[in-house]
C-alpha cells in the first residue's frame, strides 16, 4: 500500500517508523521495515497496529543510516508477518518494498523454484529479491533494470542490498513514487504525505524511470539507463490534504482511484480471448450442475450484485435469485449443492452477509465470495474468494469498492458462461476488448467535472429526487439513490422508469429533480417516453446516456454524455457521474462528506 526509503546522515529507524506512520494512514493490515545495520540487513516485520513494529526495533539500538519501510494491504497472501514486506532473497542480501502488481509472478515463481530458491510468502512481490539474487552482477542499477525486464504489472518498488549500501534503487510503473531530496538526507515514498515537512525538493518518478539515490544525492535514468532530467517541484502542502493525497476528503479521492482500481482488479485475468479466475476452483463439470445461483449482500455491494444477476442469466444462462443479506437467512432460502452462491462485501466482515455465508454452506452450497479484504472472515470462509483490488476505502461512502465489485462480476459471469460454452468467443473476446478500455473511459468522464458541480448546485435545496432508468440502469438507479441519501441526506428514490406511473408519478413536480439513466440502447425509446411524461409533470430532468443519443439529449434539461461502450459493461461509466454528483452536493451543504451521520463503514452487528 505504502513504500518509504531513507538514505543520508541520519539514524534511518526513527525516519522509517514514521514514515510507516505517515502512509498508515491511508489504511494497513501489516508493516516492515529493512535497515543495514552492522554489515548485514536487518528485517521486522509485523501484522496488525504500527506499535507492534514500533515493539520489535526499541528492543535494540541502531546506528543505520540507510533503510526502505513499507505499509501493506493485502492483495496476494492473507495478512500475516511472513506475508509483510520488506521481502528477501534465499541469503538476505537483498531487500525490497513494493507496491502494485506483479501480475506473472506465478511463472516467475516457478521458473526461480525450479532454479532452487527458497521463497518465504504467498505474495507476487517476494519474485523480485529472488530475481535480483539470481541475475545480480555486482551492480544494483544495472542488476534491477535487467529484472524490471521480465516483470509484467504495476510497481512503485525500492531495493537495498547488503552488497552496496550506500544506495537504494528505486523503480516505477503505474504506481506513484515521489523522490525528496532534504539536509541530511534523501528520502522515496508512494505518497509525499510520508516525506518530513521540512523536505519539500520533490522529484516525482514517471512511469518506466529510475532513481538511484545515495547520501550525495539522487540521479534518474529510464529503464534502458539513459539519464534523465527531471523537475525540481518545490512543494508546499498543508499537511492534513496531503494525507489525502491532496483531494479534500478521502471519497472524492477514492472516485477518482476508480481508474486505477479497474486496471488492478482486472490485472492477469484477461487474455484476448478468455477470463482466467485462477482463485476459483470450479471446473467445468461442478459449473454444469449449478441449477441456480444465489448472490447475497446489502448496501451497495447488493447494488452490484443485482448487475451480476443479469449478467449471469444473459451470458451464463443460470437462474439468478439475489436477496439482502439481513433477509436471506430468514426467509428459508431454497438452496443445496446445486446452487452456486456469490456473497459480495467490501469489509468482507459485515455481519448479516456473514451469517448469510455460513447458512448457504450449512445448507450445501458452493459459495465465491467477492470481497476487498484479504484475510476478511468471509474471504476465510468462503471456499473460492475473487478479490477485488481496489486498494483501502476509507470514506463511508463505498465508491470504487462498488465499481471493482461490477468489474469482478462481470469476470464471473463471463468465467461461467465461457465453461458453459452459452456465450460465443467473438462476444467474449468484444467484451474483453471492451473491459480493458474501460479504466481510461472512467478517466474521462472527470474532465467534465463542472458539469457535474453545476447539476449539484441546482439540486442542492431539494427536498426529495427520484433516479430512474430501465434494466441495468434501474440497478444503477439504486445505487445513484443510495449514495445521495447517504451523503447528503436528501430524499432520494430509485425507480424502473416504467413503473412510475402506477403510483408514485403522482408525487412528481416541478421542484422533483429526476436523473434519468439511458445507457441500454435497446431500451433507449421506452426510457425517452418515461422521460416524456415526466416532463409533462414539469419535472426538472437530469439525463445521463452515452455520447450521440441525441434524442434524449434533447428531451432533458440537462445532460451528461459518457464515453461509449457495450451496454453490459455501462454500469461501471454510469455510476461515476453519481457518485461525484452525491459528493458535490454533500460538499454544498455542508455536510461531514467522508462521515455521514449515523453510519459506520463496516457493519458488523445484526
Ligand atoms: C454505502 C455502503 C454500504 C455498504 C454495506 C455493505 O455506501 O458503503 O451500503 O456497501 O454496508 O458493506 P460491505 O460491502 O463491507 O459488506
Amino acid at each position: 500500500m505504502g513504500v518509504f526509503g531513507y538514505i543520508g546522515k541520519k539514524n534511518a529507524v526513527p525516519i522509517l517508523i514514521e514514515g510507516i506512520k505517515q502512509l498508515g494512514f491511508q489504511g494497513f493490515d501489516s508493516t516492515g521495515l529493512a535497515v543495514f545495520e552492522e554489515g548485514r540487513l536487518w528485517v521486522a516485520k509485523s501484522t496488525g497496529k504500527l506499535t507492534e513494529l514500533e515493539n520489535k526495533v526499541n528492543a535494540r539500538t541502531f546506528n543505520s543510516t540507510v533503510g526502505i519501510g513499507h505499509t501493506r494491504w493485502a492483495t496476494h497472501g492473507r495478512p500475516c508477518d511472513e506475508n509483510a514486506h520488506p521481502h528477501i532473497d534465499c541469503r538476505g542480501d537483498f531487500a525490497v518494498v513494493h507496491n502494485g502488481i506483479i501480475e506473472n509472478y506465478l511463472e516467475l515463481k516457478e521458473w526461480l523454484l525450479a532454479e532452487g530458491h527458497i521463497f518465504r510468502s504467498e505474495t507476487d512481490t517476494e519474485v523480485l529479491p529472488h530475481l535480483i539474487e539470481h541475475y545480480y552482477d555486482g551492480d544494483m542499477d544495472t542488476t534491477v533494470r535487467k529484472i524490471l525486464q521480465k516483470v509484467e504489472g504495476s510497481y512503485a518498488l525500492i531495493a537495498l542490498s547488503c552488497k552496496e549500501p550506500d544506495m537504494l534503487v528505486a523503480a516505477r510503473k503505474s504506481n506513484s513514487l515521489v523522490v525528496c531530496q532534504g539536509e541530511e538526507g534523501c528520502y522515496l515514498a508512494s505518497n509525499f504525505s510520508a516525506i518530513p515537512e521540512h523536505t519539500k525538493n520533490t522529484y516525482v518518478l514517471e512511469d518506466e524511470e529510475i532513481a538511484i539515490l545515495t547520501d550525495n544525492g539522487v540521479n534518474f535514468t529510464d529503464f534502458q539507463g539513459e539519464a534523465k532530467d527531471k523537475i525540481l517541484y518545490e512543494v508546499n502542502w498543508d499537511a492534513s490534504v496531503v494525507e489525502k493525497d491532496g483531494y479534500d476528503h478521502f471519497m472524492l479521492k477514492e472516485i477518482y482511484e476508480q481508474p486505477k482500481a479497474l486496471r488492478d482488479t482486472l490485472g492477469g485475468r484477461l487474455t484476448e480471448e478468455k477470463v482466467v479466475l485462477r482463485e476459483v476452483a470450479l471446473t467445468p463439470e461442478q459449473i454444469a450442475s449449478f441449477n441456480k445461483v444465489a448472490i447475497v449482500a446489502c448496501g451497495t455491494a447488493y447494488h452490484a450484485g443485482l448487475i451480476g444477476r443479469t449478467l449471469i442469466e444473459r451470458w451464463a444462462k443460470i437462474p439468478v435469485e439475489i436477496d439482502i443479506a439481513s433477509e436471506f437467512r430468514y426467509r428459508s432460502p431454497l438452496i443445496d449443492e446445486h446452487t452456486l452462491t456469490v456473497v459480495l462485501s467490501q469489509s468482507g466482515e459485515t455481519a448479516d452477509t456473514l451469517a448469510a455465508l455460513r447458512e448457504a454452506k450449512r445448507l450445501g452450497a458452493r459459495v465465491v465470495a467477492i470481497t476487498n479484504v484479504v484475510g476478511s472472515s468471509v474471504s476465510r470462509e468462503a471456499h473460492d474468494v475473487i478479490y477485488t483490488w481496489a486498494g483501502p476505502e476509507i470514506a463511508i461512502a463505498s465508491t470504487k469498492a462498488y465499481t471493482t465489485q461490477i468489474e469482478a462480476m462481470i469476470l464471473l459471469a463471463l468465467f461461467l458462461a465461457q465453461a458453459k460454452g452459452t456465450i460465443s468467443q467473438e462476444w467474449i473476446r468484444e467484451i474483453i476488448t471492451e473491459l480493458k478500455k474501460l479504466p481510461d473511459k472512467a478517466s474521462e468522464i472527470f474532465k467534465q467535472v463542472s458539469k457535474i458541480q453545476q447539476i449539484a448546485s441546482s439540486i442542492k435545496d431539494s427536498a426529495c429526487t427520484f433516479f430512474v432508468g430501465r434494466g441495468l440502469d434501474w440497478s444503477v438507479a439504486q445505487e445513484g439513490s443510495l449514495k445521495l441519501k447517504e451523503t447528503s441526506y436528501i430524499h432520494a428514490e430509485a425507480y424502473a422508469a416504467g413503473e412510475l406511473k402506477h403510483g408514485t408519478i403522482a408525487l412528481v413536480t416541478e421542484c422533483t429533480p429526476i436523473i434519468a439513466l439511458a445507457t441500454q440502447r435497446d431500451l433507449y425509446d421506452k426510457t425517452l417516453s418515461n422521460v416524456n411524461e415526466l416532463k409533462a409533470r414539469e419535472a426538472q430532468v437530469i439525463g445521463i446516456t452515452f455520447e450521440g443519443n441525441e434524442s434524449f439529449g434533447q428531451a432533458v434539461d440537462e445532460v451528461f454524455y459518457l464515453p461509449e461502450t457495450i451496454n453490459e459493461l455501462a454500469p461501471i461509466l454510469t455510476v461515476i457521474p453519481l457518485q461525484l454528483l452525491a459528493y458535490y452536493v454533500s460538499l454544498a451543504r455542508g455536510n461531514d462528506v467522508d462521515r455521514p451521520r449515523n453510519l459506520v463503514k463496516s457493519v458488523t452487528v445484526e
